[in-house]
């Protein structure tokens, strides 16, 4: 063993753990995946026999209790991303990154901003699609000036259901509040919402949302959503569903002198001057599982000496949440109740 390295303990070996960050974790030389907690016997066992080097743990405790980490890695469903922030804060890691989104309450969020500040750690959301072709090539657009500043931005994910977890725990946790926090909003409007934000290039001031249960199998969450966001020069909208006859990613960004039209493919950009075709790598719609995306976010976090990076991405954080939770505001009483009555 290389003691020079950094020791990443992940805590969660479900889909994005094993599909996503464990292989990124793997690609940077100068780490080493230490240790990997899960709370199901079948994915230990499985954590096991695919990391043999790697001591294996029942909880997020146990694995602090034992290990000196320099990163702790959270691939649980959210309900559990604040108390292990919060221990990995107590136990003093220097680097805890957790998988969006960050937290599904407010005191949560204010317990996880008060273990930051008491301790020496960082704390940094994974906002994967800030890896994706689509910002690289929107955030080159717009400083191409292709469209002038922006004045709409319009972001649509369908999906024909929730993205199922492993077999062996509970493959369909997004649909159960107790684990989930809330439904598709909470899963996909997270990430439209940075990627708006950052285009923009201001937070949203006001929120209104339309939100249903479309499918009986996804109750009592919301599987359908409506979300119109002001911000201070520019609006924005978010259609989401879990609805959907297929899956398909698009939108577009209306600017002071042209158009970005999102495409599952690539990007347009209509101007005065005429329209060009700018293709992605890959359809946005194909996975959200790309190691390439998270060797880039690791390497940035590692990099990150300053801790610039994890202050911006705190408070983008808190708006994120702040801004969701105002969308749950907008719930219809149907969902509220039987919500309410999943969690009692
Ligand atoms: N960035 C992205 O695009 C992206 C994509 C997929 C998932 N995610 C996020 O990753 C997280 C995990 O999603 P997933 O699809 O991998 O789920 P999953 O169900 O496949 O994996 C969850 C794992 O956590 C384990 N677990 C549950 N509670 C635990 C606890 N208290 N302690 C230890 N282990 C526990 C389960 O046994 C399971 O192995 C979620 O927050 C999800 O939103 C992000």
């Amino acid at each position: 063993m290389n003691s020079t390295r950094r020791r990443v303990g992940v805590v969660g070996f479900g889909r994005i753990a094993e599909l996503a960050h464990i292989p990124a974790w793997l690609s940077i030389p100068s780490v080493e995946v230490v240790a990997l907690a899960d709370a199901c016997p079948v994915r230990r066992a499985e954590a096991l026999s695919a990391f043999p080097g790697a001591r294996i743990y029942a909880s997020c405790d146990e694995m602090l209790a034992e290990e000196s980490l320099d990163v702790l890695d959270i691939c649980t469903p959210p309900s559990d991303h604040a108390p292990s922030i919060v221990a990995g804060c107590t136990a003093g890691v220097p680097r805890i990154v957790c998988e969006k989104p960050l937290t599904s309450s407010q005191h949560e969020y204010r317990a996880i901003a008060a273990a930051q500040a008491d301790s020496g750690s960082q704390v940094y959301t994974i906002n994967s699609w800030f890896q994706s072709d689509l910002h690289r090539m929107v955030r080159e657009a717009l400083s191409e000036d292709a469209i002038g500043s922006v004045r709409h931005v319009r972001l649509r994910t369908l999906r024909p259901d929730c993205a199922l977890g492993v077999p062996s725990w509970l493959p369909r946790w997004r649909t159960d509040p107790r684990y989930a926090g809330g439904g598709i909003v909470l899963d996909h409007g997270w990430h439209q919402l940075y990627l708006m934000a950052n285009w923009i290039g201001a937070y949203p001031y006001s929120v209104s949302a339309h939100l249903d249960t479309a499918l009986a199998k996804h109750a009592p969450v919301e599987d359908v959503a409506t979300i119109d966001l002001k911000f201070p020069n520019a609006t924005g909208r978010i259609e989401l569903s879990w609805a959907a006859p297929s899956r398909t990613n698009d939108g577009e960004i209306i600017g002071e002198h042209g158009t970005i039209r999102i495409e599952d493919h690539g990007l347009i950009i209509r101007t005065a001057r005429g329209e060009q075709s700018r293709p992605y790598g890959e359809r946005l719609s194909d996975s959200s599982y790309h190691p390439e995306w998270f060797v880039a976010l690791f390497s940035q976090i590692l990099n990150d000496q300053s801790k610039a990076e994890g202050r911006r991405n705190l408070q983008e954080a808190e708006m994120l949440l702040t801004t969701l939770f105002q969308v749950y505001g907008h719930r219809p009483e149907h969902i509220q109740r039987t919500a309410e009555a999943a969690l009692a």
